[in-house]
């Protein structure tokens, strides 16, 4: 049965009430929903590339919701209740971080900024601080040590692995959720939807802001991404 419907994937209910799959659909959205396309065989890219991170951070004693690929487009995952924060993590400049504070793309920073999105489409995803999601009960000061904690030592694995294949990880969004026994583990997906991904040498971008921006076909891009992650 159809439990929930995003703008890039279905979740599923399954006979075991303690699991859920999710099903990689092709469709593209960025700006909040105000440019969208169906683009073929993103969803089976995107299924391939995060069945690969899943598994690689796994291999590192990262929680992760992931329980096996079903199929091109699904994967089976345990059941969790999303916490409704965005977490996004900054080594390179770029993005909405350029826009807001009128800084220049491709600075590297010094150390990795943490932020928090509320997870909100009518409200546009805003970002907040630490108080406000305590104020609005989202998360406990705990839970949020918690997610910083987990998200910084993601990305140091998540790093080290894109440039063992020559590619630089300028930014990225991760979810969590809780699984039944009330653990916060990570979910959702791993993708160049969610991260953005530069090639070493010359920059080119293979992630979503070839959609955003109109920077060359997707499919090639996340195609090379998947290619370099097969051959590492
Ligand atoms: O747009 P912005 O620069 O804030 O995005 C930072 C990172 O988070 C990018 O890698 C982007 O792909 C990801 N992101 C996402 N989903 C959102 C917002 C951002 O995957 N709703």
């Amino acid at each position: 049965m159809l439990l929930y419907e995003g703008k890039a994937k279905q979740v599923y209910s399954t006979e075991n009430e303690n699991e859920f799959i999710v099903y990689f659909k092709d469709d593209a959205t960025a700006f909040n929903g105000e440019k969208k396309a169906t683009i073929s065989s993103k969803g089976i890219l995107n299924n391939k590339i995060s069945t690969i991170m899943f598994e690689m951070l796994h291999d590192n004693q990262i929680n992760t919701h992931f329980v096996k690929s079903l199929s091109d487009r699904e994967m089976l995952v345990k059941k969790v209740e999303i916490l409704p924060l965005e977490v996004i993590i900054r080594n390179i400049t770029a993005g909405s971080f350029c826009k807001r504070y009128g800084i220049e793309e491709g600075l590297v920073l010094d150390e990795p900024i943490f932020e928090l999105s509320y997870k909100n489409d009518e409200y546009g995803d805003p970002m907040l601080n630490e108080d406000h999601a305590v104020a609005m009960k989202l998360a406990t000061r705990g839970e949020i040590a918690f997610l910083k904690d987990q998200t910084l030592k993601i990305n140091e694995l998540m790093k080290e692995f894109f440039l063992k294949m020559n590619l630089k990880l300028v930014d990225f969004k991760l979810e969590f959720g809780k699984d039944v026994d009330g653990n916060i583990i990570l979910a959702d997906e791993i993708s160049p939807d969610t991260c953005r991904l530069w090639d070493v040498h010359t920059n080119e971008k293979l992630d979503k802001d070839r959609f955003r921006r109109d920077l060359g076909d997707l499919v090639q891009g996340y195609e090379e991404v998947l290619a370099r992650m097969n051959c590492k």
